[in-house]
């Protein structure tokens, strides 16, 4: 909860009262501590400098402008998945030269836009996007630098729906599959083999899945190399997990300890994709108890935010710590089971739908309407995710700095949401 803080029973995104700020710009709302952002992303550079990585800052985890501009500020550069999140990172002001672009489908525009950009390689994860690549970088008279992803079936012991380096997974190239198409890089002008790709779930809260990784990914460099490939990267992915309950990541140091080694050994530069550690717990949702109610033997806690906002717990069952902005009962740091002073409530949503809940039997301090509530760890995945269901509009994004606040998005309004309709 780094940026986060109770002072005098109130919370405090860095400087600034999280009740202020709803009070101010409404809610359901999104803050974000620019402090804990460049903490988390200088965390993982110090652990890994021995190696000199280029971090690549995960998009899709959240794309607000301002949080990519940050982001770059503090050195950092990113990992796209599509023409807009480069788009994004264009706009954001920042310079796309260390960029990688991954993703099983790209389009023949998007690989235009990112040769035009000189991204700094594409993570190819299909024969056919390679001849894609080859073919579009022909037009346009250049190279495009590749990575092969690899498939290195390596059970990183996720959630199903986020585990990627499994046999069988979408993404990614059995390691069978991709010595031959090295082969045929090798005799394409168009393109160069400058690296391999590995990314394998996320979250992944065990070190040992990227060690057998960066293990594999050294026989593969050795490999290519020998063939002749001028093999200067491996790129791990992300995937490093975050605390959503207490004590559950791993430091950065903890991979770094484990990853280092093997990448010294293949004698490459490094490349990461974190983007869960970086914002995870660096931002949270605060919303407004709408209603409370009784029924079938429990407590609902009815407030403004949904899964429109978070679809996280509606979509993976996932877990997120939330507690009152202004609490009669202080946090504890464990908050499952039975916690005195509390009562066992149902916290859900307004969305037509019964997986609209963020948490359930879970025991929370006394709350009516009007009450505000934290859902923390909100940063990743939140914003990233959201939808307009149920006709809601976005909500409000909100960046602290020290004792400083500003509006990096504002909320949308109901003429916004039917914009780019056209009735006759
Ligand atoms: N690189 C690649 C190729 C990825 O597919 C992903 C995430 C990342 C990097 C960043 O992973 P991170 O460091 O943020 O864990 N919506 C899910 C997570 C989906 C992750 C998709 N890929 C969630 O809310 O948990």
């Amino acid at each position: 909860m780094s940026g986060f803080q109770y002072q005098n029973g109130q919370l405090y995104c860095e400087g600034v009262s999280v009740a202020k700020l709803a009070e101010q710009h409404g809610t359901p709302l999104w803050i974000y501590s620019k402090s804990a952002l460049v903490t988390r992303l200088r965390e993982i550079q110090t652990a890994f400098a021995e190696v000199d990585p280029v971090i690549c800052y995960s998009v899709k985890a959240n794309g607000n402008l301002s949080i990519l501009k940050t982001m770059a500020e503090a050195g950092s550069s990113f990992d796209v998945v599509s023409g807009g999140e480069l788009f994004r990172v264009k706009k954001a002001g920042a310079d796309t030269s260390k960029v990688v672009f991954a993703g099983v489908g790209k389009t023949d525009d998007e690989i235009r836009f990112a040769l035009e950009c000189n991204i700094l390689k594409f993570d190819v994860e299909s024969e056919a996007e390679l001849d894609a690549i080859a073919s579009v970088a022909k037009s346009l008279g250049v190279v495009g630098r590749v990575a092969l992803r690899l498939n290195p079936d390596i059970d990183a012991k996720t959630h199903t729906k986020t585990t990627t380096g499994k046999k069988g997974n979408k993404f990614g190239m059995d390691i069978e599959r991709a010595d031959q198409l090295a082969e045929k890089v090798l005799k394409n002008p168009n393109l160069e083999l400058s690296g391999i790709h590995m990314h394998l779930g996320s979250p992944i809260l065990t070190t040992d899945p990227y060690e057998a990784a960066a293990k594999k990914a050294v026989e593969v460099v050795k490999a290519y190399r020998s063939k002749g490939h001028p093999i200067h990267w491996i790129n791990l992915g992300g995937g490093f997990g975050i605390s959503y309950r207490k004590n559950e990541g791993p430091a950065a140091s903890e991979y770094a300890k484990v990853i280092v080694p093997y990448i010294k050994e293949a004698g490459c530069r490094l490349t990461l994709e974190p983007g869960r550690y970086i914002v995870g717990n660096s931002g949270i949702l605060v919303t407004k108890v709408i209603f409370k109610k009784q029924e079938g033997g429990k407590t609902f806690v009815i407030q403004d935010g949904g899964m429109n906002d978070l679809i996280r717990p509606a979509m993976y069952d996932s877990f997120h710590r939330l507690w009152p902005v202004a609490p009669s009962v202080a946090m504890p740091e464990d908050v499952e089971g039975e916690i005195a002073g509390c009562e066992k409530v149902d916290v859900v949503g307004p969305i037509c739908e019964s997986s609209d809940y963020f948490a359930k039997d879970r025991y929370l301090p006394p709350m009516q309407r009007g009450d505000l509530l934290s859902i923390f760890s909100a940063g990743a995945y939140g914003t990233a995710m959201s939808s307009n269901y149920n006709a809601k509009p976005l909500a409000a994004e909100i960046l602290c700095d020290g004792a400083n606040s500003k509006v990096i998005r504002r909320r949308q309004t109901y003429e916004e949401l039917v914009a780019n309709e056209l009735v006759d």
